[in-house]
């Protein structure tokens, strides 16, 4: 029994309690029941009535130094883990700087763009980015042949391997047909939102990006109405010394149509990289609510008229950050989004 006693003493003066893992194997060894010390002590009752009360003495101390040693390693490892221990601390180093989040640059032109026109007095409207075909096409005056109803172009849904009248909205005229379908006139929305197309992705397309819809539909709006508007907003925009461009155009729902540029603010209008050296930078397309449509949303064509128009937003975002790929404003990578903070 004494040199038992004498070994375990000895295995516990030399066991290096440096971990948590050593920490346990020790608390196995010698502390739980079925553990060493343990066992010496249920072996007391084979010694002599004689020797028991100083054997039992002795166990107790071992185990008593066993369990101070334990203790005392512990404690030692929690100061480690928590980084008490340390004895130096360099008080002058700077603090740990808190990062805060920074708007998106398609976000801080959409902003813009939205408090321009909410001074004009218009509301903001939205739709789903999962549309209905028949709003997408149909009630937006699209003959059932018109090419962009083409696979190439739009991605249609299938549901449970069937054509369920739903697509990934290729612009937002639709949210369009939603608020005339849902309110009377008058109408002034606009209908800020992502749209889906189809397209071989490159530094200058993307397979998403965004658009902002204007709608105006009341009595007697005139195609003065759109132009006071558009220039306006360009003014207000691009800069006050911007000049505008109406072009004509075809959509098949609005007609007139059109399409306007602005001149080049990179180049003032004399010619660059950018605007492909012909000054003029295209913003948007436009015209007067085709009554087709009117009526396709039950509103009276003869009561009521409106203008509509569509622009795109990355474009004005790339141009205004010298963003030089469009990808860049999709990929989330942060180090390209943090130096957009403002
Ligand atoms: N939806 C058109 C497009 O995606 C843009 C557009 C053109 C919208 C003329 C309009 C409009 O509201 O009147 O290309």
């Amino acid at each position: 029994m004494k040199n038992r006693i004498e070994a375990i003493k000895q295995q516990i003066d030399v066991f290096e309690l440096n971990s948590a893992d050593k920490l346990e194997a020790f608390r196995l060894q010698f502390l739980v029941r079925k553990g060493s010390i343990a066992e010496l002590f249920n072996q007391l009752k084979e010694l002599s009535p004689v020797d028991r009360p100083e054997y039992g003495q002795r166990l107790n101390q071992l185990k008593k130094f066993a369990e101070s040693t334990y203790e005392e390693a512990e404690k030692k490892l929690d100061v480690l883990a928590s980084g008490k221990g340390k004895q130096h601390r360099d008080l002058t180093l700077p603090g740990r700087r808190q990062y805060t989040g920074s708007e998106h640059p398609v976000q801080q032109v959409l902003g813009d763009m939205k408090q321009i026109f909410k001074a004009m007095g218009f509301t903001i409207a939205t739709g789903p980015e999962l549309e209905l075909d028949s709003y997408n096409f149909d009630k937006l005056n699209f003959p059932s042949n018109h090419p962009a109803r083409d696979m190439q172009d739009t991605f249609f849904i299938t549901k449970n391997g069937k054509d369920d009248d739903l697509l990934l909205r290729t612009h937002t005229s639709p949210v369009q047909i939603r608020v005339m379908l849902d309110e009377k006139p008058p109408i002034r929305v606009i209908c800020p939102g992502k749209v889906y197309r189809n397209e071989a992705i490159s530094a200058r397309s993307y397979c998403v990006f965004h658009q902002l819809e204007g709608l105006y539909i009341d009595k007697q709006v005139s195609f003065a109405d759109l132009k006071a508007t558009i220039y306006s907003f360009a003014k207000q925009m691009f800069g006050s010394d911007v000049q505008l461009r109406f072009r004509p155009s075809f959509f098949p729902f609005t007609e007139p149509s059109a399409e306007v540029d602005v001149t080049c603010y990179l180049c003032g209008g004399k010619g660059c990289r950018v605007c492909k050296q012909s000054g003029w930078l295209e913003i948007l397309g436009c015209g007067m609510v085709h009554p087709n449509v009117l009526r396709n949303c039950s509103i009276d064509p003869d009561e009521y008229s409106g203008f509509a128009f569509g622009m795109g937003v990355d474009r004005t975002a790339l141009l205004r950050y010298k963003i030089d790929d469009i990808r860049l404003l999709f990929e989330n990578d942060v180090r390209m989004l943090e130096q957009f903070s403002r």
